[in-house]
């Protein structure tokens, strides 16, 4: 068995090469974070004693070979090296990035691109993703909730298992499958003002009922491995923390992966305040249960020395490492250190097939926030369309950021996509103004065009003779991302400006939106008769854009966040608490903001169809629910309208008296149906004791005895409620 297999190994290593495997060094020079002190030199001759557990950033099968080679040839131990990448949305094929993902709600989908970003990485020797990212984020400022799933802790926790089973499919050891990785462990979505990085102040209520439930589905799942992050959390670096990561994840969730730090979150912890140097960081990492140091040298800076000097228990080191060994184990590589390097994979990788799949799930991602005055689906004998807009013949922008190996400039633009599909029609484009300039990439800092207006006047020109108009506005792919948080989430540069112009000579217009972010659209949703929430795609984007817009594909996508009226109104979202003053018809001192309307300018859960949906009155099967017993509420749904299309049926959960506040309400369940016009259909959620649990004042997942309110509905703002009573 593995356990017996690992022992073995363990029992005939030295200390150095133990601390050896808890080693990640860096294949590529300042890929994704600050260069790093030690020489290629160094790594390559560390390599050779057996003294690197994994490299990240090696990519291709030439180059994992020779590292592996390089290891497995030279080293006394033998024990093969395991290679990660920031594999997330897609490897060559480009997904929707995540957030845009996870508005599909098609949890099949969220497992299919996985499973085929796994094969797409293995033809490149890559054998483990840090993918997927659970963290729960609120605040649209931060540039990296493009890369979750948005506000929910249930939406995001199904979206992990899914991710994982993508990845990891049901055996690690099948050469197709890759690791996969929860991070960031944990709270670095809630990083204060949405600033990357940032301070992150919250207690365990908290950090229990909303942040930790994704990572405990991943565990649950299997995932092999987790990040931990680079913030603080009450005080204390989350790679630091022994509480989260020994006692919570390795001890009361009992699972078995490893720990990885994020980019020199161990050395981080001096700057933080948290540490004196390497040394007394590895020493403060290890206790805390941080298994493998990525590109930041503390480990190979202190461990050794602080066993020798007694200040670290060897035990901890084998801890480490048998879990670094197991996790090799059961990816077969001890039986075949090259089982994941094989060149003929690539020859038989259906890239082509691959971007079918894109193009579905990329039409899946598309939520339709407004239409009116019909102008959607677009009718293909309409007169001369006007595209415009910077983002409109853009082909770089849909792949995003994190895009792995997916190309440069290689999507589908929106412009394409329309002639793709009506080649005879008469299509004008114009990008009307830039939006990024000059070179871009993951590290350089964005510059956005605020003068240059010379392309204004064509877009206008072109714009008053059209039929109709379709703008394609929103951010740059590196405007979200890491390290790409805003004070500001409205239109960048001149779009705006372009966007009134063009509306004051053409009012029919389409606003097709590419972005990484909610954002702030009042303006928009005011004036502009019809919008699309296109995000950014991946490779497909164009084709599925057009597939949308021209009716082949009736849009299904519902938001996996809140888009706010104002970016004032952020961290904003919907499973909120109540205060003690919730609302007042006649005075000033209850919760709100004077200034603007309160509340999302469009809600979690909120998508349009073609068609339209009525739900009946749900009924519930009994109005107590005993504890171990389960309950049935029903609801009937039809398809008033007369078009096929898709609702997701979304369940809520309120627990109206508890020892701790509760939410206004909590998604706990949501169906995908598919309705033919006239179609009605009966959703039955089955309600469980589970479903009413939370993390109590006692410090324990418990459903308390009374009263809650279960709400069914199209989005979490239009719901019916029933009530049901609890008792034990
Ligand atoms: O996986 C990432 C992480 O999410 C952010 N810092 C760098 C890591 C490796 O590239």
């Amino acid at each position: 068995n593995v356990e017996a297999k690992v022992d073995s190994v363990l029992n005939i290593m030295t200390l150095e090469e133990k601390v050896g495997q808890m080693i990640q060094y860096n294949g590529s020079w300042d890929l994704t974070g600050p260069a790093s002190e030690t020489g290629n030199k160094q790594k390559e001759d560390r390599l050779k004693k057996g003294l690197v557990g994994s490299m990240l950033n090696v990519l291709s099968v030439e180059a994992t070979e020779k590292a592996q080679k390089l290891n497995m040839e030279n080293s006394r131990i033998k024990i093969p090296i395991i290679f990660g990448y920031d594999v997330i949305h897609g490897y060559k094929t480009i997904f929707p990035v995540p957030l845009a993902e996870t508005a599909s709600w098609d949890m099949e989908a969220a497992e299919e691109s996985a499973r085929i970003a796994a094969l797409e990485s293995v033809a490149e020797g890559v054998n483990w993703t840090f993918s997927p990212m659970i963290d729960v984020s609120r605040d649209a400022r931060w540039g990296r909730i493009m890369e979750g799933s948005g506000e929910d802790p249930y939406l995001t926790s199904q979206v992990a298992v899914a991710k994982v089973n993508g990845y990891q499919g049901d055996d690690l050891a099948n050469p197709t499958t890759i690791a996969a990785t929860a991070k960031h462990f944990a709270g670095y979505g809630f990083a204060e003002g949405g600033k990357d990085y940032n301070t992150v102040n919250i207690g365990k209520n908290e950090l229990h009922n909303v942040i930790l439930p994704p990572f405990k589905a991943a565990a649950d799942a299997g995932a092999a491995t987790f990040m931990n992050a680079f913030n603080t959390i009450d005080g204390i670096p989350a790679t630091g923390s022994e509480s989260l990561q020994r006692e919570l994840l390795k001890t009361e969730w009992d699972w078995d992966g490893f720990i990885v730090s994020d980019w020199g979150s161990i050395s981080e912890m001096i700057p933080h305040g948290f540490a004196r140097d390497k040394v007394h960081a590895a020493e403060i990492a290890v206790k805390a249960g941080s298994d493998m140091d990525m590109e930041g040298g503390a480990y190979q800076a202190g461990l050794e020395q602080l066993v020798a000097e007694g200040k670290v228990d060897e035990e901890l080191i084998n801890d480490a490492v048998r879990r670094i060994l197991r996790v090799k184990f059961m990816m077969g590589l001890f039986e075949d250190p090259y089982r994941y390097i094989n060149a003929e994979v690539k020859k038989e990788v259906p890239y082509e097939q691959h971007l079918e799949t894109a193009r579905d799930i990329a039409r899946k991602s598309i939520v339709l926030l407004k239409n009116e005055k019909d102008l959607l689906p677009m009718s293909a004998s309409a007169g001369k369309i006007a595209v415009i807009g910077p983002l409109a013949n853009d082909k770089d922008t849909p792949i995003g950021n994190w895009r792995a190996q997916g190309e440069s400039n290689s999507a589908v633009s929106v412009v394409e996509g329309l002639k793709n599909q009506l080649p005879d029609s008469d299509i004008v484009y114009s990008e009307g103004v830039k939006l990024g300039m000059g070179e871009r990439s993951f590290l350089m800092p964005l510059k956005i065009n605020k003068t240059d207006t010379t392309g204004m006047g064509e877009a206008v020109k072109n714009a008053r003779d059209a039929e109709v108009v379709v703008m394609v506005l929103g951010e740059d792919a590196f405007q979200s991302g890491e390290g790409r948080s805003q004070a500001n989430i409205g239109f960048a540069g001149l779009q705006l400006e372009l966007l009134k112009k063009v509306y004051a000579v053409n009012k029919n217009i389409v606003l097709v939106l590419i972005n990484g972010r909610p954002m702030e659209l009042s303006w928009s949703a005011e004036n502009i008769p019809a919008i699309v929430e296109a995000w950014q795609l991946g490779s497909e984007s164009g084709n599925a854009i057009a597939d949308v817009l021209l009716g082949k594909y009736n849009p299904s996508g519902k938001l996996p966040v809140s888009f706010p009226r104002a970016v004032g109104q952020e961290p904003l979202y919907y499973n909120y608490k109540n205060t003690g003053r919730p609302y007042s018809e006649q005075h000033v001192t209850y919760s709100h903001y004077t200034d603007i309307e309160n509340g999302p300018l469009f809600p979690f859960g909120y998508g349009l169809s073609y068609t339209a949906f009525e739900y009946a009155k749900p009924t519930l099967s009994s109005a107590t629910l005993t504890s171990g017993e389960t309950a049935t509420l029903s609801v009937a749904v039809t398809n008033s309208g007369d078009t096929k299309g898709k609702e997701v049926v979304q369940l809520y959960v309120r627990d109206m008296v508890a020892s701790t506040s509760r939410p206004v309400k909590e998604l706990k369940g949501f169906e995908m149906i598919e309705l033919e016009a006239g179609e009605t259909k009966t959703i039955d959620f089955e309600i469980s004791e589970e479903m009413l649990q939370f993390y109590t004042a006692q410090e324990k997942w418990e459903a308390e005895e009374g009263e809650f309110r279960l709400m069914v509905g199209t989005n979490s703002e239009e719901l019916q409620t029933v009530t049901l009573n609890f008792q034990k």
